[in-house]
Order: structure tokens, then sequence, then C-alpha cells
């Protein structure tokens, strides 16, 4: 699968989001390796911080298919924001954790535009389990 169908994967996992209270849709897809693509979007509560966004949905939804690290070719992510829509710290951490650190991360938004990045761009000196030994 090409970068840019993976792109307009994500944005047709957009569509499935339950964003009413930011109104902020966001939309991911993992591509795996077999060819596989799992969706995610984000899903929020009136308790605000337990809302999920949807790039750690995309990846959790891949890994309760039994997807692993090595598995996972790319990721994207879509929104509707000026520039392309940058993955939040937090999925940064996880993303350093369940993706390979040199897979191509898409980051996209509605108007075309597609920036091409890494997790070892978006989060160096990363916590990992090395730390915990
Ligand atoms: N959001 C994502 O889904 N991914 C990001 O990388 C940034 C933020 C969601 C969380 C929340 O539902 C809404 O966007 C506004 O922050």
């Amino acid at each position: 699968m090409e970068k840019l169908e993976l792109v307009e994967k994500a944005k047709e996992a957009r569509k499935l989001s339950y964003s009413p209270y930011s109104h902020f849709a966001v939309g991911a897809a993992v591509l795996t390796k077999s060819g596989e693509v799992f969706l995610g979007a984000n899903v929020e509560n009136s308790s605000y911080p337990l809302c999920m966004c949807a790039e750690r949905n995309a990846i959790y939804n891949a890994y309760m298919h039994g997807i692993k690290k090595d598995d996972i070719v790319m990721l994207a992510l879509a929104a509707d924001t000026e520039g392309p829509c940058s993955p939040c710290g937090a999925c940064r951490q996880v993303i350093s954790e369940l993706l390979p650190s040199d897979a191509p991360i898409l980051m996209a938004n509605l108007k075309g535009k597609v920036q091409e990045t890494n997790i070892k761009e978006l989060l160096p000196f990363a916590f990992s389990e090395d730390d915990l030994k």
C-alpha cells in the first residue's frame, strides 16, 4: 500500500470519531507487513481526561488483533488542521514503545498536506524499558 493510500484510510477513520466536546475529529491508520490496516479515531468522554486519541486507538486496535511491533510498517493520522496534524505527547510515548523507531509516521490534514517523520524525530531521548533496568 502506498503512503498516500494510508493517509486516505486515516481520513476515513476520522469519520468514526466520537468528539462531542472538542469537535476535533482525528483519524489514524496502522499498516502492517501483511497489508492489513487497523483504524482508530479519537473517542471522548464527559470526564475529559478519559478521552482517547486516534493514534492510540489505532495502535491498540492492531495489538488487539495480535500485531506486534515488528509487524508494523507505518502510521498515518489526519485532522482538520492548518498544517499537518502532529501526535500529542502521550501518543508519542506510546508510539515509541509499540512501533519500530524508524517506521514512517505520516502527519496529514484535510487540505492535502502530508509530512513524513518518525518517532526518533518526534520523541528524542524517550523514556523506555531500558530506563527501568
Ligand atoms: N487528539 C487525537 O486524537 N490525537 C492527537 O494527536 C491530538 C489530539 C484528540 C484528543 C481529543 O479528543 C481531541 O483530539 C482534542 O484534543
